[in-house]
């Protein structure tokens, strides 16, 4: 054993982008733990530093490299007083640009993608004893089989994430995904209903479920046979102590009719949707090869409502999209009315190396920039509404955390709205039922009217 080795080592994870890799951030930091590193809450005082980065937008790609020129300093001030600091990058970046990334920054002393962080501790120990490491293997049954291993965790102690599935098929041609990721791969029911059961020991009592393509899960039920994510919510539903289930996110093509069954039958299945639709224009949508067309999505919306009305839906948008014009953006301002989003997120298009989308012509910046300003405009004003419509509701409300003013504690609604009562922190981890009384630009207020009770629904209309 080196001397480096004999004292306490200390990691850092810094987390971007999706909750996948909130997810995965936790995982890495299981997998360092087991092997003597104590987790820390800032990069000084760490003697390992992972970024867990996201590929998706040029945007989110660059901010590594910035922030990799501000930990270099801290490692040089770390070397020059003895001490050793080794920077890792993980996650989509890593996958999608390997070796390149040590050529651009030469302070960073291991890469390592999304499907190889079960190898961690011995990548670390690799780099630790001298050169660079870059480990960018599709290695997804293998990450699998370890995430299997019961690990405590940390961070969320009432609503978790539990990842179900990986990678994508779907190939949008704007999208990096099925490249940094990789195919789609599920994990089976036997380990995914192991975890939720395992979580809800914990005192967990919100599952949301979690896959770059969700929906598409199909992993190997009890019997044998590939199982749909409709009735694996059918068999999570029945665990003891998961009083709430979520997944994200979905693609509309796999919005089948299992799954539609479960937000029509399951109570613990919450009434919010989240469906990226990406453009309003069938024209845009071909091009995006989305495989589905406008008049397709919104009936899956109308589907999805009859089942459970009051569903909140929330999209993504991508415009700017090569070939995108103003009739085509004139029919995504329309989806937005059309479907009255309770909230969505919207990007300019943002070219990735080896999309097919990338190659074609592009959109003036000006362009994009004007049309995301009207967009999130009507955004924000169905969200207005959608929230609007809340007031005079009574709805449940899981409490998570204590609220920036005191006296005040934070939870989320069915919806996925964060809501704030002033109430007793002794609330907090336990469903309790909220009158809904105000709202502001993204949280609900309102004030406690009584504990959840399992023979009324998740959300009433008061008189
Ligand atoms: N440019 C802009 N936005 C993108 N997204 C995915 N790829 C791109 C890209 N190249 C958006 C999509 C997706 C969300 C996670 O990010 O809207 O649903
Ligand atoms: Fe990317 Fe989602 Fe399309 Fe898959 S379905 S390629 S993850 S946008």
């Amino acid at each position: 054993m080196n001397g480096t080795e004999r004292e306490l080592k200390r990691v850092f994870v810094r987390t971007y982008g999706c909750q996948m890799n909130v997810y995965d951030s936790e995982r890495i930091t299981d997998a360092l733990e087991s092997s003597g590193y104590a987790p820390v809450d800032t990069p000084e005082a760490a003697d390992l530093i992972l970024l867990n980065t996201c590929h998706i937008r040029e945007k989110a790609a660059e901010k590594v490299y910035s922030e990799i020129g501000r930990l270099r300093r801290l490692k040089d001030d770390a070397g020059d007083a003895g001490r050793e600091v080794l920077i890792g990058v993980a996650g989509c970046v890593a996958q999608a640009e390997g070796e390149e990334i040590i050529r651009r920054a030469p302070a960073v002393d291991l890469v390592v993608g999304p499907q190889s962080y079960q190898r961690l501790p011995d990548l670390v120990s690799k780099a630790r004893a001298g050169g660079r490491v870059v480990e960018t293997e599709f290695a997804v049954r293998e990450k699998f089989a370890a995430l299997d291993r019961p690990a405590p965790r940390r961070r969320e102690r009432y609503a978790a994430f539990l990842t179900v599935q990986e990678g994508c098929d779907k190939f949008c041609s704007f999208c990096v995904v099925p490249y940094t990721r990789g195919a789609e791969v599920s994990r089976s029911v036997a380990a995914i209903a192991a975890e939720a059961r395992r979580l809800a020991a914990e005192g967990v009592r919100e599952v949301t479920l979690l896959g770059q393509n969700v929906n598409a899960f199909h992993g190997e039920g009890p019997d044998g046979r590939d199982w749909g994510l409709g009735r694996l919510l059918f068999h999570l539903a029945g665990i003891p102590g998961i009083d709430r289930l979520r997944y994200t996110t979905s693609h509309p093509r796999d919005m089948d009719d299992a799954l539609i069954a479960a937000h029509r039958d399951l109570d613990v299945l919450m009434p919010y949707l989240h469906l990226p639709v990406q453009s309003g224009s069938d024209r845009v949508l071909a091009a995006m090869n989305r495989r589905h067309s406008r008049a397709d999505y919104l009936r899956i919306i109308e589907r999805v409502r009859e089942a459970r009305p009051g569903m909140a839906i929330a999209g993504d948008f991508i415009v700017g999209f090569p070939g995108e014009e103003e009739a085509d953006f004139a029919d995504t301002m329309r989806i937005v009315e059309d479907v009255g989003y309770a909230s969505a997120f919207s990007f300019k298009y943002s070219p990735r190396p080896g999309t097919p989308a990338a190659n074609r012509d592009q959109l003036p910046e000006p362009v994009k920039t004007e049309r995301l300003a009207r967009l999130q405009e009507a955004i924000l004003a169905s969200q207005a509404t959608f929230n609007a419509s809340r007031v005079g509701m009574v709805a449940e409300v899981l409490f998570e955390r204590p609220g920036r003013h005191p006296g005040q504690i934070v939870g989320r609604s069915p919806w996925l709205s964060p809501v704030q009562v002033s109430a007793d922190a002794g609330l907090i981890g336990s469903i309790a039922r909220v009158a809904i009384t105000d709202v502001g630009p993204n949280s609900l207020f309102g004030h406690v009217v009584g504990k959840a009770g399992l023979d009324r629904p998740a959300v009433e209309a008061t008189a």
